[in-house]
């Protein structure tokens, strides 16, 4: 019998401690430690985290062979288990053939047709938000940040659940939030106390489960017994059925569900519309030329059709440029299955792969003088258009590509276009704003403006 003999060569290893490997300079200088491997290395290379074996790759090609071309022998990396806590086993966090079955499901609530459904709800939301900020007095400056926060936050719960959450959107938020908060806590404590302890932390996200968990149930059972369908994003999960078995979804599955896509769908968003803002500050001619778009595609009207925002082209720009510097999911991580050879490198089984997009999307090799915030890299048929389709993921790709992607894009046209429409915008002066990569790319401190 013919065997192949693949020729490999050993990953470079990033040079670090004993024991410790690279995870104190992970924990201290991120990205920092990032651009160094990037000067330094060519394809890929390898790391020592946290007493796990972790190959970054650097190349657009590879990262399209690892979330792509060989995804079948990549499952979720153990960074996950934090979340499955929380989130139970959504799309976000299952994998193999359920995670296959629940997209399915799942896929048709986000497709085109369905977006403009509720595209009508993003719109009124955000002009209901304009009109609140409008009663801020215009010498105290605003906290971009948290505004934001709360403007997804209940776009994304009434596009959910629709008219059911009137009255009781502050309770099923805080509770949310809280979840949120605490996942992402625990996600980056070194010191995880087993969840049945009673912590206080534990206990509280209890609570704030079994309140979220209620309100859920509840709207479920309410909708099943009634013969009317609805068309929020919850309506659209409870009518879906598997082409292949005819099956729907069981109220478990339906919570899970609705929890990961109110945390993948909220903060993501916010916290990108709040760099967009950042970056705007700091660029006035952009800014004036958003702003004039904005004017002459919207007119006057405080809750434009939805059919109008599709003309902001060049906003559509300026959220991708914004995407490419501040990528909130900026890196993604892997478990292969099996040995996956690259090239001449082999990652192992077992081990973790690392693409991360914060990287890719400030190559040198691809971006020329990628620091600089350039919307136009981004027109039709300009710079972007030349460059490999993996240079660029704001949004994952492959199968496991954002679900929600077209969503969050409408979204933030729509939040921006409105926003800068109606403000006069100003940073507050001596904020110095850098990235501080937690499960998301924040930014190291609430970003305040003034508003006239
Ligand atoms: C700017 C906003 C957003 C960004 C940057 C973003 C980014 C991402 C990325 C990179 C992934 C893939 C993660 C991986 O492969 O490990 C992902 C997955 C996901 N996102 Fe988003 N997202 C955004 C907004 C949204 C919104 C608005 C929703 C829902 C309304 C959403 C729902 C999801 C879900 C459910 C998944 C898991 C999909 C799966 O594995 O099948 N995201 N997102």
């Amino acid at each position: 019998m013919e065997t192949t003999v693949i020729s490999t060569q050993p990953v470079p290893l990033h040079p670090g401690l004993p024991f410790l490997g690279n995870t104190l300079a992970f924990l201290r200088n991120p990205l920092g430690t990032l651009h160094t491997l990037q000067q330094n290395h060519a394809r890929m290379v390898h790391l020592r985290i946290g007493g796990r074996n972790q190959y970054l790759v650097l190349k657009p090609e590879d990262a399209k062979h690892v979330l792509q071309e060989n995804n079948r022998n990549y499952g979720r990396s153990p960074a996950f288990e934090v979340l499955k806590i929380f989130l139970g086993n959504g799309l976000l966090t299952s994998d193999g053939d359920f995670w296959r079955r629940q997209r399915r499901l799942a896929q048709p609530a986000f497709h085109r047709q369905k977006l403009a459904a509720l595209t009508q709800t993003m719109i009124a939301e955000s002009a209901d938000w304009i009109d609140e900020l409008k009663g801020h007095n215009p010498k105290e400056p605003v906290n971009v940040s948290q505004a934001f926060m709360d403007v997804t936050m209940r776009i994304v719960c009434k596009t959910l659940f629709g008219s059911d959450t009137t009255g009781k959107l502050d309770g099923l938020s805080t509770a949310l939030d809280t979840l949120n908060y605490l996942a992402n806590k625990r996600m980056l404590s070194p010191l995880k106390f087993p969840y049945a302890w009673p912590t206080p932390n534990n206990l509280r996200s209890k609570r704030a489960r079994m309140q979220v968990d209620t309100f859920i149930y509840g709207l479920i059972e309410q909708r099943r017994k009634a013969s009317e369908e609805r068309d929020d994003l919850l309506g659209m999960l409870l009518s879906a059925e598997d082409e292949e078995t005819g099956e729907g979804m069981s109220d478990q599955q339906l919570r899970d569900e609705c929890v990961t896509i109110f945390s993948a769908g909220h903060e993501t968003t916010a916290v990108s519309m709040a760099w967009t803002i950042h970056l705007l500050t700091n660029h006035p001619d952009v800014l004036a030329r958003l702003k004039a778009e904005s004017h002459s595609v919207l007119g006057d009207a405080r809750t434009p059709a939805p059919e109008v925002f599709r003309g902001l082209t060049y906003t559509l720009q300026v959220v991708q440029e914004s995407l490419r510097l501040y990528p909130p999911a900026w890196i993604m991580s892997r478990k292969a299955f099996n040995d996956d050879h690259i090239g001449f490198y082999t990652i192992p089984a077992g081990d973790t792969a690392l693409v991360c997009p914060y990287l890719l999307h400030r190559d040198p090799a691809n971006w020329p003088d990628p620091g600089r915030f350039d919307p136009d890299r981004f027109a039709p048929g300009g710079p972007k258009d030349s460059l490999h389709p993996y240079a660029y993921l704001p949004f994952g790709g492959g199968p496991r590509l954002c679900i929600g992607n077209q969503f969050a894009l409408m979204e933030m046209q729509i939040l921006l276009a409105l926003f800068v429409r109606q403000f006069d915008l100003k940073a507050v002066p001596h904020q110095r704003i850098f990235p501080k990569p937690l499960i998301t790319l924040r930014p190291n401190q609430s970003i305040w403006v003034t508003l006239n």
